[in-house]
């Protein structure tokens, strides 16, 4: 059956029902690595029940417009940005930080329109972002081993026994806290930001540190006078948002909890995640013959994969035609995330192989997850440079080998932590020290976030 999703779109999403060989379970038949090991299998079963019969978190609609959406940015029409924590945590599902987060992501985005002259797309790292692929199922510490940390879906962070042995209770705890997460993006996008589009309330200090001080300052001058501009000429608030305007997105990794979540709905045939808008595969489980590619095939969402320079063209043409055999728009987002020292080398093939297969894809960089390190001292850390170096780099390659990069995938807070080194402060590394909150990766801090997203402004001016 061929329909197309919603009205008035400039670039219709044409969708195929999917293989009739697909149900949520089919998952199970197949090997799923980076799952957690629940002691009492009685307990994960009534957990899954009492899930699957919760309200959903997100709606088909929402679902088919974001496809609409990425349809367009891969028409060149729209850029994406994608960002938030590495893992979000219970304890941190509170207003302030919700609140900061928004912030820092609408003002990127405010940046990006005003400077890329094209509307933004804008999705969180958020609401369901709690599980995490770890490197290997246990941690030892002064001789005592334990499981390792999987997110806060799974286990608790601290090293003792009660908090590692995997609870399913923490499924049902992880649905409440991404439904109040939800709850509260949506009423704040329903005008809750009232200040964000006057440029003199935003944070400013770090500029005047840059070596960018007086072209940054003219940007966000030109900024404050085009949203003003925008403001007289419509009567309206620019800062107001329509509900949909944000999405989430969160890697579906755990997959009885993903399974839980996906329904049929009336009057839509196939199934779609109802967990998330916007679910993306990791790095580590983005195996051919595996689960998560076996589950991701049978469900309508928008979907992103993490593309790594292990990954070879082979492998990337047989996922496109797995997972997007009829060759919908819309439907593939490729995150890569190669690290500055090796896109040059892994990228052009891959651009050039996907060209070939004739599949629409949006790309987009994700400069955070090839570029992590560790200090002298041991704290796991990025460079701002090498960050940003992978972020130019990206934008020439996809120039040079007529593609374009259509978004940006990063790890940030609306906090100012100090998680990674550089940027216009030139945080050292024994500025890791003061305020590093994260418990997985390092992210840009509301400065370095903000710098980020008038940096590729900057790029994008040069000609990119
Ligand atoms: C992540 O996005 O947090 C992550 C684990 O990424 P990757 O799968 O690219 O390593
Ligand atoms: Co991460």
């Amino acid at each position: 059956m061929n329909i197309s999703a919603g009205s008035g779109s400039t670039a219709p999403v044409q969708e195929v029902n999917p293989a009739d060989d697909w149900k949520p379970t089919s998952w199970q038949d197949f090997p799923a690595l980076q799952q957690a090991s629940y002691p009492d299998p009685v307990a994960l079963d009534l957990a899954l029940k009492k899930l699957a019969e919760l309200p959903p978190l997100v709606t088909s609609w929402e679902i088919l417009s974001l496809r609409e959406q990425i349809a367009e940015a891969q028409a060149g029409k729209r850029f994406v940005l994608q960002g938030g924590d590495c893992a979000e945590s219970f304890a941190e599902c509170c207003s302030p930080l919700i609140t900061n987060r928004l912030k820092v992501l609408l003002q990127m985005s405010l940046a990006l329109v005003h400077g890329l002259q094209m509307p933004v797309v804008r999705i969180g790292r958020f609401a369901g972002q709690y599980a995490k692929p770890r490197s290997s199922d246990v941690e030892t510490r002064d001789g005592v081993t334990l499981p390792s940390y999987r997110g806060d879906l799974v286990n608790a962070f601290d090293f003792d026994e009660a908090s590692r042995i995997p609870d399913p209770g923490r499924l049902l705890e992880a649905h409440k806290y991404s439904a109040l997460t939800m709850n509260f993006v949506r009423s704040l996008a329903d005008g809750g930001f009232a200040d964000v589009h006057h440029t003199e309330y935003w944070e400013l200090g770090w500029l005047d540190h840059s070596p960018l001080a007086d072209e940054f300052h003219k940007l966000t001058e030109s900024l404050g006078q085009s949203l003003r501009f925008m403001e007289t000429i419509t009567g309206r608030d620019v800062g107001s948002l329509k509900r949909v305007d944000f999405f989430t997105s969160h890697e579906a990794l755990h997959l009885h909890y993903e399974q839980a979540q996906t329904r049929q709905v009336p009057r839509q045939w196939g199934w779609f995640n109802l967990g998330t808008h916007f679910p993306w595969i990791g790095m580590r489980t983005a195996d051919l013959d595996g689960a998560h590619v076996e589950y991701f095939r049978g469900i309508r969402n928008p979907i992103g994969i993490k593309v790594g320079p292990g990954m070879d063209k082979g492998w990337l043409a047989a996922l496109l035609e797995k997972l997007n055999p009829c060759r919908e728009a819309g439907r593939i987002v490729l995150i890569h995330r190669m690290g500055e020292a090796k896109i040059e080398e892994h990228l052009p093939p891959l651009i050039r192989a996907v060209h070939d297969t004739g599949s629409p894809v949006l790309w987009i960089a994700d400069p955070m997850h090839g570029n992590t390190e560790s200090t002298g001292d041991g704290i796991k850390t990025r460079r701002f440079r090498k960050i940003m170096g992978e972020m130019d780099l990206a934008f020439e390659i996809h120039r040079d080998n007529d593609s374009r990069l259509g978004g940006v995938h990063l790890e940030l807070t609306g906090e100012n932590v100090t998680e990674c080194t550089g940027g216009a402060r030139d945080l050292s590394d024994e500025d890791l020290k003061r305020d590093y909150k994260s418990t997985v990766d390092p992210r840009l801090n509301y400065e370095q976030s903000l710098e980020m997203a008038m940096l590729i402004v900057r790029k994008h001016r040069q000609g990119v």
